[in-house]
């Protein structure tokens, strides 16, 4: 085998109560590279499999995640590496994306609270005071601007901002998410004072009652509680979470929140400037038309269903036509098509 990546996974087998496994690091690769190949040369590995420690830690595990060639045997020679909790996910990302909170129409509450974050994130007296925010859950139907608000959010230079997706949490390994969790905070404390956005987390964090389906989402629930708890010094990071349905929400984790943010679908002058805002960027004129009419037709739309929708389909629609303007008419023929699928899906909303 030429090389072999390990990671450190813990005591699999455990009793019940025992708990969740520490995870193993080494200062000195070359050291833990001697130590490994000591007890597993001559073993046949695939990715996937197990290796058990029997010396210093008996019968803490490591999965081979990376073997190259696969499915070979460990030599004298093998390159084994430990897979280094410093070694930032992924999923880990910082937001690109301009958007300014005044792009945002509506949703007055939640801009309101964003400020606030914002200031305190900027004073560094503020944000170590037990009166800075910490943990915020934003909810409501999908594409009212919970998302559009964090990247919103993480324009402002003076702290970083972990937007993550809670579903990108779920490793493929037992340990992995707890994992993942515990080193997004250590980056983000690193780095505080920062924001640690997690975007859907209803993929996560059910009631007790869901999360049996996955034994390890119950770890990865206990990680969260204990980084939104603040066990370890937490002062700067700020957790924002974002959901459609806080109902499902894990209890525990809904009552660390100390705020629930709504957002609600737009009224009706809300509808207008979304629908306005979006077609004056249009490549394609928008030709005279009356607003009101559709602002009457779209009750119960959000923001992404009008710009989606309607705007973006129009533009399409004109371009497949050649049209060189859209007209009320041609935004009423999509709406009819628009409104007819709505209705021929089973459970839309
Ligand atoms: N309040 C708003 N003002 C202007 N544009 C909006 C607003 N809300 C949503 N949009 C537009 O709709 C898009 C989708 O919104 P966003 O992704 O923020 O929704 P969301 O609330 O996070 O939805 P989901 O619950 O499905 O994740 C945004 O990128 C933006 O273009
Ligand atoms: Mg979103």
């Amino acid at each position: 085998m030429k090389s072999l990546t390990l990671l450190p996974v813990g005591y699999p087998l455990r009793a019940k109560s025992e708990d969740i496994s520490p995870f193993l690091t080494t200062d000195d690769p070359t050291l833990f590279q001697h130590y490994a190949r000591s007890q597993w040369t001559g073993l046949i590995v695939k990715e996937g499999d197990f290796l058990f420690d029997s010396l210093l830690f008996p019968d803490y595990a490591f999965r081979a995640i990376i073997v190259k060639p696969n499915e070979s045997q460990i030599s004298k020679n093998t390159e084994i590496v430990l897979f280094s909790e410093e070694t930032p996910d992924p999923p880990i990302t910082q937001s690109q994306e301009l958007v300014q909170l005044s792009d945002i129409i509506g949703q007055e509450q939640a801009k309101e609270k964003c400020q606030v974050i914002a200031k305190f994130l900027k004073n560094p007296d503020l944000v170590q005071s037990v009166w800075a925010p910490r943990n915020i859950l934003f909810w409501g139907p999908p594409g009212n601007g919970k998302t559009m608000m964090a990247r919103a959010l993480s324009q402002t230079t003076s702290y970083t901002m972990f937007l993550i997706k809670a579903s990108d949490l779920l490793g493929v390994y037992a340990g992995d998410g707890a994992r993942k969790i515990k080193n997004l905070y250590v980056e983000a404390r690193k780095k505080a004072p920062a924001i640690v956005f997690i975007d859907e987390l209803d993929s996560i964090a059910l009631k007790r009652s869901y999360q049996s389906i996955r034994g390890d989402v119950i770890e990865l629930v206990n990680a969260l509680l204990g980084e939104m708890d603040g066990v370890e010094k937490n002062q700067g990071v700020v957790t924002i979470g974002s959901t459609n349905q806080p109902k499902i929400l894990d209890s525990a984790i809904l009552s660390r929140f100390e705020e629930l943010i709504e957002f609600k679908l737009p009224n009706a002058e809300e509808r207008k400037k979304i629908l306005e805002k979006y077609a004056s960027t249009s490549p394609i004129q928008f030709n005279a038309v009356q607003w009101n009419f559709i602002v009457q037709e779209t009750q119960k739309w959000s923001a992404r269903d009008l710009k989606e929708k309607i705007i973006k389909n129009a533009i399409h629609n004109a371009i497949l036509q050649e049209n060189s303007q859209i007209s009320l008419a041609d935004i009423k023929i999509i709406m009819r098509k628009t409104t007819t699928l709505k209705e021929s899906l089973p459970h839309y909303s």
